[in-house]
C-alpha cells in the first residue's frame, strides 16, 4: 500500500528515473536502431533521455550516430571526468554516456571507487527521466547485469528463426539464473503487423511452456530503410521522416513506454540504479552456471 502511494506520488510529481534496458538475443536483429528511435521519441515527448552504450566502434549508438567520444565511464571510474563531461548529446538532445570498458570493469571497483560511480550519476547537472541502456547482445557475462540492474527489460526480436530461438535461450537464462519474470517484447523489421504477432506468439508459447515467465508485446516495428537512412544522418525517424510508419510506430512504443507504471522506492534513483549495477556484476562473475567471467 505505501509502495503504491509512493508510486502515486512519483508519478504525480515526476519525480523518478526509469530504467529500460534493451537486449536481445543475437546481434544485427535492430535493437541498436530501436533504441535510438525509441530515445528520440521519448525526448519528443518531454522526456530527458540519457543512453547507456556499453558498446563501443562502429556498431555502437555514438558510432552509428556519427558522434566523436573523447572519454566514456571509465573515466569517470577513474575519477579523471564528471558524467557531465562524458555525455554527448545525440538527435532531439539525448544524451549518451558511452561505456566503454567502463561496464565491464565494475566488478574490480574499489569501495571509494564505486561510492564516486554512484555519486557521479547521483548528482547530475540536470535531472534524467529515463535511462535506455543498449547492452551487447546475447549471454554474454558482462550483459547480464545490465539487465538484471534494470527495472524494466526490453528484448527485440527479428523474424529470423535463429533470432526466436536466441531471444528464447536469453529469457531463459535470465529466468532460470536469475528470477527474472517480466519481459518486455519488440519485434523489429516486420514486413506486416500480422508478422509481428506471430513472432511474438511463436517466442511467447515456446516461454510459457517451459518457464514461469511474463512477457509483454509492445509491437512491431516495420522493415524500412529509412530507420537506416536517418540513423546514418545521425537522426531518427520521429525527427527525419516523421510522416512514416516506422515513425508513428516509435510515438506509439514511447507513450506506451511513458505509461508504464513508476518505480518504486529507491528503484527510481540513478544512483541506486549504479549501485545496483555494481552489485549485480560482482554477483555475476561469481555465477558459475554462466559462459565466461567478468
Ligand atoms: N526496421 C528496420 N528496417 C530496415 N532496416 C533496419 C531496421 N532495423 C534495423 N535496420 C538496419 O539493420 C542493421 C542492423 O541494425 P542494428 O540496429 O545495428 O542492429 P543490432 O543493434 O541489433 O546489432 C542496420 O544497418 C540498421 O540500419
Ligand atoms: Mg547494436
Amino acid at each position: 500500500m505505501q509502495d503504491q502511494a509512493e508510486g502515486l506520488r512519483r508519478l504525480l510529481s515526476g519525480d523518478f528515473v526509469r530504467i529500460v534496458t534493451l537486449t536481445s538475443g543475437r546481434r544485427g536483429v535492430g535493437k541498436t536502431t530501436t533504441l535510438i528511435n525509441l530515445a528520440a521519441a521519448l525526448a519528443k515527448r518531454g522526456k530527458q533521455v540519457m543512453v547507456l552504450d556499453e558498446h563501443q566502434g562502429a556498431h555502437s549508438v555514438v558510432g552509428m550516430l556519427g558522434l566523436t567520444p573523447y572519454y566514456d565511464l571509465s573515466h569517470v571510474v577513474r575519477r579523471e571526468r564528471s558524467l557531465d563531461q562524458v555525455m554527448l548529446t545525440g538527435p532531439e538532445g539525448i544524451l549518451v554516456v558511452p561505456a566503454g570498458k567502463g561496464v565491464q570493469s565494475l566488478v574490480g571497483l574499489g569501495a571509494e571507487e564505486q561510492a564516486s560511480l554512484v555519486r557521479a550519476f547521483g548528482q547530475l547537472s540536470q535531472p534524467i527521466d529515463v535511462v535506455l541502456v543498449d547492452a551487447v547482445a546475447g549471454v554474454a557475462s558482462h550483459v547480464l547485469p545490465l539487465s538484471l540492474a534494470a527495472q524494466e527489460l526490453v528484448l527485440v526480436v527479428d523474424p529470423q528463426a535463429a533470432s526466436m530461438t536466441d531471444a528464447y535461450a536469453l529469457i531463459k537464462v535470465l529466468n532460470q539464473g536469475f528470477a527474472r519474470r517480466s519481459f518486455h517484447i519488440i519485434v523489429n523489421r516486420v514486413a506486416s503487423p500480422e508478422e509481428g504477432e506471430a513472432v511474438f506468439r511463436n517466442v511467447a508459447s515456446v516461454a510459457s511452456r517451459f518457464l514461469k515467465v511474463t512477457l509483454d508485446y509492445m509491437g512491431c516495428v516495420p522493415r524500412d530503410d529509412k530507420l537506416r537512412r536517418a540513423t546514418q544522418l545521425g537522426r531518427a525517424v520521429v525527427d527525419a521522416f516523421p510522416a512514416t510508419v516506422a515513425a508513428q510506430t516509435f510515438r506509439d512504443l514511447a507513450e506506451e513506454v511513458d505509461q508504464w507504471p513508476p518505480p518504486g522506492g529507491e528503484d527510481g534513483q540513478l544512483g541506486a540504479f549504479m549501485q545496483r549495477l555494481i552489485q549485480t556484476s560482482r554477483a555475476a562473475a561469481g555465477e558459475p552456471g554462466l559462459p565466461g567471467r567478468l
